[in-house]
């Protein structure tokens, strides 16, 4: 991995943390899992209401040097290496659209899908029948195109909330993980 990378500082807490973060505070269950935990922010969180909860990040340095330290982080992509079914899983996309994925803490590759294709393809196996996925992306990405990709992958999709900022909307999307 690039040097750069392996020094990386976590992402801040920033505008579209807190905007998940605002939407989970009430959420329940045995076990919720925060893909691209970061600065284990939005894990703290739900540690409060959940009993299990893991945190993953491709990046090591990043869970290393965690500002919110949670129990159970694992560096992997996405939920790759998990066999759990979880009653919620988070993640707060690498959104960007940008050419290539030069920080892996926000870049999203072409149109802002790449990576968050990438992740929920890796994901939904991991969330139990029923069970919520609930993740942040932007106008400033194709999040149509994301959300139709998330149907495609099994679930019931809707926009939960949005939010106007200065140069892009945030976007809430919430999947309901069907039977079969
Ligand atoms: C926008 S930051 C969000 C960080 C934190 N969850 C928050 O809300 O402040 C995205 C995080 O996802 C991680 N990440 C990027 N691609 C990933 C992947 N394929 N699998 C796991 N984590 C990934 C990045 O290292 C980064 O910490």
């Amino acid at each position: 991995m690039h040097k750069k990378l392996l020094e990386a500082e976590p992402y801040p807490p920033s505008e579209d943390t807190f905007f998940l973060a605002d939407h989970i505070k009430d959420e329940k269950g045995k076990s919720a899992l925060d893909i691209g935990a970061g600065s284990g922010y939005l894990s703290s969180i739900l540690e409060k209401s959940f009993s299990l909860v893991v945190g993953t990040d491709l990046l090591f340095n990043v869970l290393r040097k965690q500002d919110y330290h949670t129990a159970n982080n694992i560096c992997c992509n996405g939920a790759d290496v998990i066999n759990h079914q979880f009653d919620l899983i988070v993640c707060n996309m690498p959104y960007l659209n940008t050419e290539n994925i030069s920080d892996v803490r926000t870049d999203g590759g072409k149109n802002g899908l790449e990576i968050p294709m990438k992740i929920i393809d890796s994901a939904k196996s991991c969330i139990k029948p029923k069970g919520k996925f609930i993740y942040v992306t932007s106008s400033l990405s194709d999040f149509k195109k994301l959300i139709s990709y998330t149907k495609l992958a099994g679930f019931d999709v809707g926009i939960l909330a949005k939010k106007k900022l200065f140069f892009e909307e945030l976007i809430l999307v919430r999947g309901i993980r069907l039977l079969s």
